[in-house]
């Protein structure tokens, strides 16, 4: 089977297609590496031996995005080319909703022209908004999203779910992923924004580097255990395997919904103190107030995964912090 990856080289992209090499798929990736670097292509093949068809574009551009479907007979899309910042969003909503929404709309334009009939969506946790309770189900309502970024999302679920019933024959699965983090066992490929990172993790990754001098923990006064924000931290690779899942087990036609979460929430600080314990590194931070956009607590009930995908994650919030600073030490 051949599955385009829709922003490829990206961070989770990348841990994407490496898990499709190593399952035997043939790769497509149409990356504009607006988010990511050229030398992931590379990474990827050393880690498995193999090559992705790439094509460097922007799949705004709909002529292009056209003739991979015309030059590849593709089985399935795996759509993960959208900005993902909470933060950056609230400043840059026209940007956000521009490519996330314009991008959705010319790719599913593409599936139903040329009768591709499975796309696996990139969504997210943001979509429940601020959750009243906590673990989050996938019946647990759509909430008020609180950042143009998670407003996307929504968004993007919604004109999937509405091409799908238009398409009565097409399999649409939106995982909503929770927040990934850590990096590829082999330190080859892992997150490593461009400029000054939007994310705790990759933040964390250049205090300790000492590209940057200290961590801002916004805000200490949630309403959290240590009045940090509290999130399910899920392994990247981890996430990669749910989508290999994905794939294979959402053939059925129809509209389907998965979380892809541990189950655990972790606090920033939980998150500070794991990374210095597990690396031996002192993290520098300082309280700041409040980000726009931010909610207090957000984690997984991660049962319908392991229901129907037989998936669980496996690695640990000490897998996470070793491998993250393990990928940091082979880039700097
Ligand atoms: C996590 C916590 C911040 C940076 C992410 C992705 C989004 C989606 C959901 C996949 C929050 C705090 C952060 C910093 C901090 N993932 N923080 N200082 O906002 O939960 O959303 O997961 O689709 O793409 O953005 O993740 O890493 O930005 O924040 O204190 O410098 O860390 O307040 O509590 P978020 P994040």
């Amino acid at each position: 089977m051949r599955i385009l990856v829709a922003g490829g080289a990206g961070y989770i992209g990348s841990h994407i297609c490496v898990e499709l090499l190593e399952a035997g798929y043939e790769v497509v990736v149409i990356d504009d590496f607006s988010n990511s670097r050229p030398e992931v292509l590379g990474y990827i093949k050393e880690i498995t031996g193999k090559d992705v068809k790439f094509y460097e574009f922007n799949i705004l551009d709909e002529e292009k995005t056209e003739g991979v479907f015309k030059e590849n007979k593709l089985d399935a899309v795996i759509h993960c080319a959208a900005f993902k910042a909470v933060g950056e969003s609230v400043s840059k909503p026209i940007e956000y909703y521009t490519n996330n929404l314009m991008t959705t709309l010319i790719m599913t334009k593409m599936m139903t022209k040329y009768h591709v009939n499975n796309i696996v969506f990139s969504s997210s946790a943001t979509v429940y908004g601020d959750p009243k309770v906590v673990p989050l189900t996938e019946n647990c309502p759509l909430g008020e999203t609180t950042n143009p970024y998670g407003t996307s999302k929504a968004m993007m679920e919604r004109i999937l779910t509405d091409v799908q019933f238009a398409n009565p024959e097409m399999s649409v699965t939106l995982l909503r992923y929770f927040n990934p983090i850590g990096a590829h066992a082999s330190g080859l490929i892992g997150e490593n924004p461009k400029g000054i990172p939007n994310n705790l993790m990759p933040y964390i990754m250049k205090v300790a580097t000492g590209e940057l001098p200290c961590l801002g923990v916004f805000g200490d006064d949630y309403d959290t255990p240590d009045g940090t924000g509290v999130r399910d931290y899920i392994h990247v690779v981890d996430l990669a395997k749910g989508h290999v899942l994905a794939i294979e087990k959402y053939q059925e036609p129809g509209v389907h919904i998965c979380n892809l979460g541990t189950g655990t929430g972790y606090s920033v600080l939980d998150i500070v103190h794991a990374f210095e314990k597990v690396n031996g590194i002192e993290v520098k931070y300082e309280i700041k107030p409040r980000r726009p956009g931010d909610i207090a607590t957000c984690y997984a009930d991660p049962t319908r995964a392991k229901e129907e995908l037989g998936w669980v994650a496996e690695k640990t919030l000490e897998d996470m912090c070793r491998d993250t600073w393990n990928f940091a030490k082979k880039h700097q």
